[in-house]
């Protein structure tokens, strides 16, 4: 699946860009919520979030890079996130944390920063929809992929095969057409694409070049 970080794209264009992921062959539109203390950089809150689920017309994944985030998943489930992800190194409650985004009725994710062992989350797997593999420190856009997450998405593919688990493996940050396939072949099953889509020529076509990468992938 493919999912294009709206943090690259124009907000003062921001129905247009939606209107080109919506007949994109993208599958989720990837949403970053950036609260200037668990990263260092702000973006944008619920009222946006609002906006853009007016725009969208597919499944908002929204991940959640604050501190906290438990105070505030009902009011991103209501302002329209589909996947609610949060960070493994904001929450010391993980497991109730999960809970509380499935009593919403969303999809619960847990993203990791790069630092972060991809086997902590053994022992909770049963209970995660999505595992967010973050390829750079997360914050910003446009920064470079680093390849330390690549054993980390073929070590999480392992413990979701031995578990037998239905959880997917997101990959973001610095994702592109020049390691879209290395990373697809360790595992992933969402790649995140941000500057890579919304800064190229031609945004639809590079979706949908993502996108045939994926389906080579799954043949071979
Ligand atoms: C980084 C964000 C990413 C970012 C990806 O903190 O979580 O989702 O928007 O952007 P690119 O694809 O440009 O690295
Ligand atoms: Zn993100």
């Amino acid at each position: 699946m493919i999912a294009p970080s709206v943090l690259a794209a124009n907000f003062s264009h921001l129905a247009a860009d939606f209107k080109m992921v919506n007949e994109s062959e993208a599958d989720w539109f990837h949403v970053d919520v950036m609260d200037g203390s668990f990263v260092p950089n702000i973006s944008f809150g619920m009222d946006i979030i609002k906006v853009m689920k007016s725009l969208a017309e597919k499944p908002l994944d929204v991940h959640l890079m604050i501190v906290q985030p438990e105070k505030y998943i009902e009011r991103f489930r209501d302002a329209g996130a589909d996947v609610i992800t949060v960070h493994y190194e904001a929450c010391p409650h993980l497991h109730r944390t999960l809970q509380q985004i499935k009593a919403t009725g969303a999809k619960a994710g847990v993203a990791l920063n790069p630092h972060t062992d991809a086997s902590l989350l053994e022992p909770i797997i049963e209970d995660i929809d999505l595992v967010c593999v973050m390829s750079v420190n997360p914050g910003f856009g446009g920064q470079k992929f680093i390849y330390s997450a690549i054993p980390k998405i073929r070590r999480l593919k392992e413990i979701i095969t031995i578990h037998n688990t239905k959880t997917l493996i997101e990959v973001d940050g610095g994702v592109g057409l020049q390691n879209a396939e290395k990373i697809l072949q360790a595992g992933a099953d969402v790649l995140v694409a941000g500057s890579s889509v919304f800064k190229s020529e031609n945004p639809k076509a590079t979706i949908s070049k993502l996108k045939s990468l994926d389906f080579n992938t799954f043949r071979v």
